[in-house]
């Protein structure tokens, strides 16, 4: 299948292992409401290539189904899954890594994340949980099952307990990121450590569109509010995996290529107040907003 969204090859980056993976990907949280692939598959028809799902999110099954009705080489696809809460320690990741693969109907993974550092706020022995369960996700990848491995809501004082006792560095780390919540520290630290960033709710599901500057660029570049908030990411070297149900919606995310915002732009998002955070941390109970 042919799309002209496709992604071209220039727009990706490479990991810190060699791996290529595109510059923005789809994501499958809530994108198979009502039990069904339909979302999914427009999304492959629109010309997306690289999907987040995670088994916590039930889409699995459903990007499988997209998968196999599209007739898409899974060579020519990037499959995101995460590794959930109650599946962290050395044989519980064994146990739902195969569960994946079965979910996806495929032999290997493109990149598998520890979905959350800690199983909850109270865990207290969370550094040893991390380090173990990082071994098993070591283990998967030196098998050839996983080509590159990572974490997600990992804030630095998370990724230096890997790092002290890794083979193999996390490649990347998706976090909560749009504007309005920036999370600068972690993406500095991230880009210092050379852990590529993935941007989860890059448009902090619909709460930002309507902030004033965010409206002001989209009238300035002529592009929607959305676009402005995907740009931001991309502008700043990560890749935002943005959810929609809208064919249409799902085309305008993917055409952030075609336009260029300048760096005063760039900070002003960076330094908007703070707004629109979902409310939920690593280290706290969530905060329902
Ligand atoms: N690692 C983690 O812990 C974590 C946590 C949350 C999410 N994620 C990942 O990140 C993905 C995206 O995050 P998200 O779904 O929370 O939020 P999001 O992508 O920021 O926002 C999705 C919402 O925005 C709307 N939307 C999409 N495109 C739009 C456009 N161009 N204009 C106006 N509205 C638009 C969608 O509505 P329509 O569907 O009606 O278009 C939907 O309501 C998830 O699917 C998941 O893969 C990861």
């Amino acid at each position: 299948m042919k799309s002209e969204t496709i992604l071209k090859k220039e727009e990706s980056y490479i990991l810190n292992n060699g791996v290529q993976i595109p510059a923005a990907g789809f994501g499958t949280y809530k994108a198979a409401d009502g039990k069904s692939a339909d979302v999914i598959r427009m999304a492959v028809e629109c010309g997306y290539r690289c999907f987040d799902t995670a088994s916590f999110y039930g889409t699995e099954t459903y990007l499988a189904q997209a998968v196999r009705e599209s007739g898409i080489s899974r060579d020519d696809l990037f499959i995101v899954s995460k590794l959930w809460k109650t599946e962290m320690g050395y044989e519980n990741v064994k146990t739902a890594f195969a569960r994946t693969l079965e979910n996806l109907k495929t032999d290997y993974l493109d990149l598998y994340l520890i979905h959350w550092p800690l199983p909850d706020p109270e865990y207290t022995d969370w550094k040893a949980l991390d380090r173990e369960t990082w071994r098993a996700m070591e283990d998967l990848y030196m098998e050839g099952k996983i080509r590159a491995i990572g974490v997600s809501n990992f804030l630095p004082h998370h990724i230096e307990n890997i790092l002290s006792d890794c083979r193999i560095k996390p490649a990347v780390n998706q976090i909560e990121y749009h504007p309005g919540y920036s999370q600068e520290v972690a993406v500095r630290y991230c880009k210092d450590q050379d852990i590529l960033v993935q941007a989860w709710s890059p448009i902090g599901r619909r709460r930002v569109l309507n902030e004033p500057l965010i409206q002001k660029l989209s009238e300035k570049y002529r592009v929607s509010p959305a676009q402005i908030c995907l740009k931001f990411a991309v502008q700043r070297g990560i890749i935002p995996l943005p959810k929609s149900s809208a064919p249409e919606r799902m085309k305008e995310n993917l055409d952030l290529f075609s336009f260029e915002m300048e760096q005063e732009d760039i900070w002003r998002l960076a330094t908007m107040p703070q707004t629109g955070w979902s409310g939920e941390h690593p280290d706290r109970e969530r905060v329902r907003i």
